[in-house]
Order: structure tokens, then C-alpha cells, then sequence
């Protein structure tokens, strides 16, 4: 539980992830009350480091990554305290018996009834390592209490994930185990579940009869940065569509959950990740675009081609763009096709869900029809609108569409939280729903397996460049026929939807 003093471990401390992501979102759950009374963060990492400089950098990453900006001096203070710095390797046995000790110590003062959570922010390679010494060192034991979060990438194909999920399930129990998505965080991910399940408007329709098709779209302004050594090796399909894209269309297409109950929901959605129809290779050509960006400019900044960036093969053949037409073959769904679409370098950074529905039936007017449309608008804004046909004032019959709009902004004054925030508050309270659970993972491998395979088979067929700055390829505007002529854009406001 939230309250029992809790012992965190992060294994590696001194990781891009752990300076922005990790630190602020505990130092926020520290000052919004949410840590329990007792607890300590351990940080563990190879580097030698003077603990004070280490805290330093982790305030420098607070005050620059912080939904709240610049920590408090107070704050941060009393926050500093329950950190400390562990010097080791990964691969050491030293390193997990300073920890022990560390960590026995902490469970004395607390009489053995402390939560201990161990979080892997680390590089792939490491999983197992640490995981082996953490269950031979006895650390991670009990299942009501002792967890690990492991980070993505989960695996880079459907055999390497099974093979892991092996290896974590034969020292751990699989409610030890916290697979994070950081999208499943997300304030506006978690209330499409309520907007679908709490009201009776939309679910009634939600399905093949009225649903013309989906689309959904997580645009990225964002290039490779400085993340090439890991990302030429993954691209957009490992990197966002096996996970993130995946996991919003699960949202989107899974049938109600008996219960709000973490097993039952994540039945639900992995049941939808086993009804999307497999491709053959020919299929995946034809349903599925791939792209790369050449040199472009992105909000008035040049940005390399992609095979220019630092790290990246230079003929490299990785996408940095996907564009797919999915089906999921069961009553509720068959026949509509889901449109997932990701890339990086585009001119906006806007993720969104449009569910468009089906043209109404009886053509009394003259002027042309737009099909209703939901559009779920998940960042940087935070919104739900509907688009709907109305009358233009005046002494004609004249129709033009227009919206009804809830922001966040008008509707709630709270703060929202970062993902990380709400999934390590999740992690200490042992809430798993929306962590990946271990079939959740290989189903999503498996349908992406297909077009895993024909890439790989045929390296550099039909790679489309497209400029840094612009949408995409054309190619990925071709598998929208005939349901839609281009992709809906919500951008940055003030671009409205096409
Ligand atoms: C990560 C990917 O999982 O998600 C990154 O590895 C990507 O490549 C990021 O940029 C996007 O997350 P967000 O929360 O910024 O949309």
C-alpha cells in the first residue's frame, strides 16, 4: 500500500530516463503528499560520483523537466534526503550485497514491512543481469510486496520478448512484474476508458455499423536527437507502434471490462490484439508504409536527414515513419479498418484518436455531408469534440460542420499529472491495470511480426524519404482510400481538422 514505507531502487541513476522522467515525477509526488511518510531512493549506477554532485544534476533535471518548473528550495531539501548514491556495476555481486545491506538496514528500522521496488532504467543488455542478482541475492522475494518496473524496448521481436518474459516469470511472479507504457499514464489515455464506459451515448455505436473507420495519428516533432545508437537499430515500428500506437487502439476497440478490475481490462485489450487480422508479407507492403526523413526544417530549424544524425548507419534503412491500415477480425469491428500513423520530424508534436463515423443515411440536403466525427485529442492539448453538421444562419438551408468542444482547460482547474507520476504511484499502491502484462506484450509482438519480417527480408523496398518538416510520405495518404481522403490533423491550435 500508498502508506508502508517503501524502498525504490533505480538502476541507473545516471540515465537520460532517471534525470528526466524518474526524479521529477517523484519529487512532484513528494510535494503533492503522495510518498508515503517513509521511504528512501536508492540510486544505483557504474560511474564513481560524488553524492552531492549527483543530487545537484537531479535538481538541474527537476528545475529543467518539471511540469512545475523550477523546484522549491525547501522541497527539494527534505526531498534530498532520501536519496543516495550507490556506486556499482551491474554485473558485480558487490554491487547487490551493498545494496542488500543497504536495503536490510531499511527493513529493520521498518520491522520487514517495507514495499521494495526495484526499477530497471536501464539499457536492455542489463535486464536479466539484474534481474538474476536480484532474485539470487534474495531482494525481490515476497510477491505482495517486491517489484520490478522494466522499461521498454520489451524484446525486439516476438521470440526475444518470450524469451525474457521467461526469464522474469521463473524468478518473479507476474504481479511482481511492471511493464511500463508510458502511454497508459497519460491523463488523457486513462479517460477514454471512462468517456467509452461511463457514458451510454457512444457505445451503442461504437462498432461496425456505425463506425466508418479510425484513425490514429502520434506526430512527433522530435528527430532521432541524440538517441541514434539505440533507435537505428529499432525504428518507429519497435520504438512506437509495438507499444504506444498498439495500446491506444486497444483502448479504443476493447469491449467493456466486466469490472474495473486490472486483470479484466487487460484481458479485454489483449483479446483485441489477438483478433487483429495477420499480414503476409505481400499483404504488409500493401497495408503498411514505411519512411525516413531526409534534411528538412522543422519550425524554421534545419534538421539533417536522418542518415546524417549522429550514431545512425548511413545507409540506413530504419524507418522514422509508419503508416498502417489494420483490421480486427471480430463482430465488433470486422471490416473497419484502424489507421495507425507515427512519425518523427513532422511539423507538430500531436498525438490524436479521430473515430469517424458513417455517412448518414438519407441525402436530403444539397450541400456536401461531413461524416460525424470524435476526435480524442490526447497532446498537447487535451480535449474531446465531436463534429457535427449544423444549419449556417440565415434565410438559406445551408449546412456547414462545427464542433462541441471539451478542453480540460475550461472544464477542470486540477493540475494534470505526468504519466510517470500516476504509474509510479501506481507501482507503490501495486496497481498493475495499466502495466503490460507478460500476453499483452508477446500479442502486441505478434502483430507487428509480419511486417517485422518482410522489412527485414526486403531491406530497402519501398522505404519512402520524406522531408524533415512535412507529414509524411504521400504512400501513407494512399491506404487511407477510399475512407478518408488525407489524415485528420489536429495540430497545435489554430490548425483546425481537415
Ligand atoms: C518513447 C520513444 O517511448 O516515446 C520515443 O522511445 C518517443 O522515441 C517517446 O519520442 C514519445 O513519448 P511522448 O510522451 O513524448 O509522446
Amino acid at each position: 500500500g500508498k502508506t508502508l514505507p517503501t524502498a525504490i531502487t533505480i538502476f541507473g541513476a545516471k540515465g537520460d530516463l532517471t534525470k528526466r522522467k524518474l526524479i521529477p515525477a517523484l519529487y512532484n509526488l513528494y510535494t503533492d503528499k503522495h510518498l508515503p511518510p517513509v521511504f528512501t531512493i536508492t540510486c544505483v549506477d557504474f560511474l564513481p560520483e560524488d553524492e552531492a554532485a549527483f543530487k545537484l544534476d537531479l535538481l538541474d533535471g527537476i528545475n529543467t523537466f518539471s511540469r512545475n518548473g523550477k523546484a522549491d528550495e525547501k522541497e527539494w531539501e527534505g526531498f534530498a534526503k532520501h536519496i543516495s548514491y550507490l556506486q556499482g556495476d551491474f554485473l558485480k555481486a558487490d554491487t547487490y550485497n551493498a545494496l542488500k545491506a543497504k536495503l536490510d538496514g531499511f527493513e529493520k528500522i521498518n520491522k520487514k514491512n517495507a514495499t521494495h521496488i526495484f526499477y530497471f532504467a536501464v539499457a536492455p543488455r542489463f535486464i536479466e543481469i539484474i534481474a538474476d542478482a536480484l532474485y539470487k541475492h534474495k531482494l525481490c522475494l515476497r510477491e505482495e510486496l517486491d517489484r520490478i518496473v522494466v522499461e521498454k524496448p520489451f524484446g525486439t521481436d516476438l521470440d526475444t520478448a518470450k524469451k525474457l518474459n521467461r526469464f522474469l516469470t521463473k524468478r518473479f511472479a507476474e504481479q511482481q512484474i511492471y511493464r511500463i507504457d508510458h502511454y497508459l499514464g497519460k491523463e488523457a489515455v486513462q479517460n477514454i476508458m471512462a468517456f467509452r464506459f461511463a457514458n451510454y451515448v457512444f457505445e451503442p455505436l461504437w462498432n461496425k455499423d456505425f463506425v466508418d473507420h479510425v484513425q490514429i495519428s502520434v506526430a512527433e516533432e522530435v528527430g532521432v536527437g541524440k538517441r541514434g545508437g539505440y533507435y537505428d537499430g529499432a525504428g518507429a515500428l519497435r520504438d512506437m507502434v509495438q507499444n504506444h500506437l498498439l495500446q491506444l487502439l486497444c483502448i479504443v476497440a476493447m469491449d467493456c471490462p466486466k469490472f474495473y478490475k486490472s486483470e479484466l481490462i487487460r484481458d479485454s485489450k489483449t483479446k483485441v490484439l489477438k483478433d487483429i487480422r495477420p499480414y503476409t508479407p505481400a499483404q504488409v507492403f500493401k497495408n503498411v508504409i514505411r519512411g525516413q526523413y531526409t534534411a528538412g526544417n522543422v519550425h524554421g530549424t534545419p534538421r539533417l536527414s536522418y542518415r546524417k544524425e549522429e550514431h545512425v548507419q548511413p545507409a540506413s534503412n530504419t524507418e522514422t515513419f509508419v503508416a498502417a491500415r489494420l483490421f480486427i477480425d471480430n463482430d465488433r469491428w470486422k471490416g473497419v479498418p484502424f489507421f495507425l500513423r507515427t512519425g518523427k520530424s513532422m511539423p507538430v508534436q500531436s498525438s490524436v484518436i479521430v473515430v469517424q463515423f458513417k455517412d448518414a443515411p438519407n441525402k436530403i440536403f444539397k450541400d456536401d455531408i461531413t461524416p460525424n466525427r470524435l476526435i480524442i485529442s490526447i497532446q498537447p492539448e487535451l480535449e474531446i469534440s465531436l463534429l457535427f453538421e449544423s444549419k449556417v444562419p440565415g434565410l438559406k438551408m445551408k449546412l456547414k460542420p462545427v464542433e462541441m468542444d471539451f478542453t480540460y482547460q475550461e472544464s477542470y482547474t486540477e493540475t494534470i499529472p505526468e504519466a510517470y507520476e500516476a504509474l509510479l504511484l501506481d507501482v507503490l499502491d501495486g496497481n498493475t491495470t495499466l502495466f503490460m502484462r507478460a500476453d499483452q506484450v508477446e500479442a502486441a509482438w505478434k502483430v507487428v511480426m509480419p511486417i517485422v519480417d518482410a522489412w527485414k527480408k526486403y531491406p530497402a523496398k519501398q522505404l519512402h524519404l520524406y522531408k524533415a518538416g512535412t507529414w509524411g510520405p504521400s504512400a501513407a495518404t494512399d491506404i487511407l482510400k477510399p475512407y478518408a481522403k488525407d489524415w485528420f490533423r489536429l495540430s497545435a491550435r489554430g490548425e483546425s481538422i481537415k
